[in-house]
């Protein structure tokens, strides 16, 4: 890894919002409003959105990743980490494993004695950073089932972003129920299994 890179937290970059609303939405496309609530709380004591940037001399900053940590409120002693991202043309550097292990980190510093993530397409990524299948954390309470169809009706069968920024469970079964035009049945996927959302957990040291 040549180029000069720093993690910083989104909280103390404000001017930075804007790029990295775009990293997130070229990736998982949703609103501007709806991407700016979910990244905007960053704060020092959780949740906290980490930026990976590269140092460009004389020019901005290039945000190249992003990560954020969140506390599960119903288990204290576990954090998430979710909104894991890379640039496409920064993949393949070594910079997403940079970026977990200054979580990581972090989350040690704050106390949480392991990382629980949600996948649906990287599982072998998170295995070679030392992570292992677990049973499903309930960030709002809901069943994970419930969360799993949501997840699963994402646009283009593109793997969606994971859980945790999903409307919980009464909100959205609403808004599905009593609101929302019926989707079409989705076309068959290719490789279901492959595909299937599941979580993953890695103890601190
Ligand atoms: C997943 C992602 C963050 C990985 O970032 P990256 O910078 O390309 O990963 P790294 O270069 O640090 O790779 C670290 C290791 O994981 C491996 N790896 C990375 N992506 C992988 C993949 N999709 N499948 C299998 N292995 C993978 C690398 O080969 C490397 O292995 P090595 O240490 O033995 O050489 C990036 O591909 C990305 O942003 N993808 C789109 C968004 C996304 O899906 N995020 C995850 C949401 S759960």
């Amino acid at each position: 890894m040549e180029d000069k890179v720093t993690i910083v937290a989104l909280h103390d970059k404000p001017d930075l919002i804007e790029d990295c609303i775009k990293l997130l939405n070229d990736e998982w496309p949703r609103s501007k409003t709806a991407r700016m609530r979910s990244i905007e709380n960053s704060n020092r004591n959780l949740p906290i959105s980490l930026l990976l940037l590269k140092n460009i001399p004389k020019i901005k900053d290039e945000v190249v990743g992003h990560a954020k940590i969140s506390r599960l409120p119903l288990e204290p002693e576990k954090c998430l980490i979710e909104s894991v991202i890379v640039n496409p043309t920064n993949r393949g550097k070594g910079f997403g494993r940079l970026l977990m292990t200054e979580c990581e980190k972090l989350a040690a510093q704050f106390g949480f004695s392991s990382v629980i993530l949600s996948t649906h397409d990287k599982k072998e990524f998170y295995q070679k950073l030392g992570y292992e299948f677990c049973q499903p954390v309930y960030q709002y309470g809901a069943p994970p089932s419930v969360e799993s169809h949501l997840v699963e009706q994402s646009q283009n069968n593109k793997a969606s972003e994971p859980i945790s920024e999903i409307t919980p469970y009464y909100e959205s079964d609403f808004k599905t129920k009593a609101t929302l035009p019926q989707p079409p049945p989705l076309p068959q996927l290719t490789s279901t299994l492959s595909t299937k959302k599941v979580y993953m957990k890695k103890y601190l040291k």
